[in-house]
């Protein structure tokens, strides 16, 4: 008699939950702002970005089906939040050029540590796997494209003050 109570409650709160829904639409894109109006990048790299990261690092993220289901919805808008927030390729060229070359530092280390792309999100997307062929061409170019912004930088460019990303 008792248990029949408890389902039926978890069953009205799993029914309520489903009017609290994030926003997830998705912030427009302006291509002035993206990486590929301000960097040098490759078809496979551009490839690898978009497959690994753009989900979670762009503002073209795409939601899979269970990103409707409360409380999923909370969690992966919260990582998308986070993680635009930390890197948004579709705004990075609104960074000062000093915090690009940081923040294409930090995405190579991410990448060699094989802290991103996000573990817990590989089962549902395989496509986002990267081989270590992969990983290596990743940091090989981004290595070389912060050497090169770092070498257009002028000293005023050089001395402007960047707030260290959350986590250091
Ligand atoms: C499933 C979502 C997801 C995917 C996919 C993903 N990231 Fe992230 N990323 C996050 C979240 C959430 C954070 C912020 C919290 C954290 O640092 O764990 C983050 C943080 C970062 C940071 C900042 C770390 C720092 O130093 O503070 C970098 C750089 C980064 N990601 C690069 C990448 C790159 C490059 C890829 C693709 C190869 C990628 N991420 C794929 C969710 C993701």
């Amino acid at each position: 008699m008792k248990w029949k109570y408890v389902f039926l409650g978890i069953v009205v709160i799993a029914i309520v939950i489903q009017f609290i829904r994030p926003d997830m639409s998705l912030p427009p894109v302006n291509p002035t702002h993206t990486i590929q109006a301000v960097m040098n990048l490759p078809p496979s790299i551009d490839s690898t970005i978009h497959r690994a990261c753009y989900d979670c690092h762009s503002n073209e993220s795409r939601w899979p089906w269970y990103s409707q289901i409360s409380p999923v919805s909370w969690w992966l808008k919260s990582d998308v939040t986070d993680g635009r927030n930390a890197l948004n390729f579709s705004e990075f060229a609104t960074m000062t050029k000093k915090k690009q070359a940081k923040r294409l530092g930090d995405a190579s280390d991410e990448v060699k540590k094989g802290d991103m792309p996000l573990k817990l999100y590989l089962p549902m997307h395989p496509a986002a796997h990267l081989t270590d062929a992969d990983r290596q061409a990743f940091i090989a170019w981004a290595t070389s494209e912060k050497a090169l912004i770092e070498s257009t930088m002028t000293p005023a460019e050089r001395a402007q003050k960047t707030p260290q990303p959350r986590g250091e």
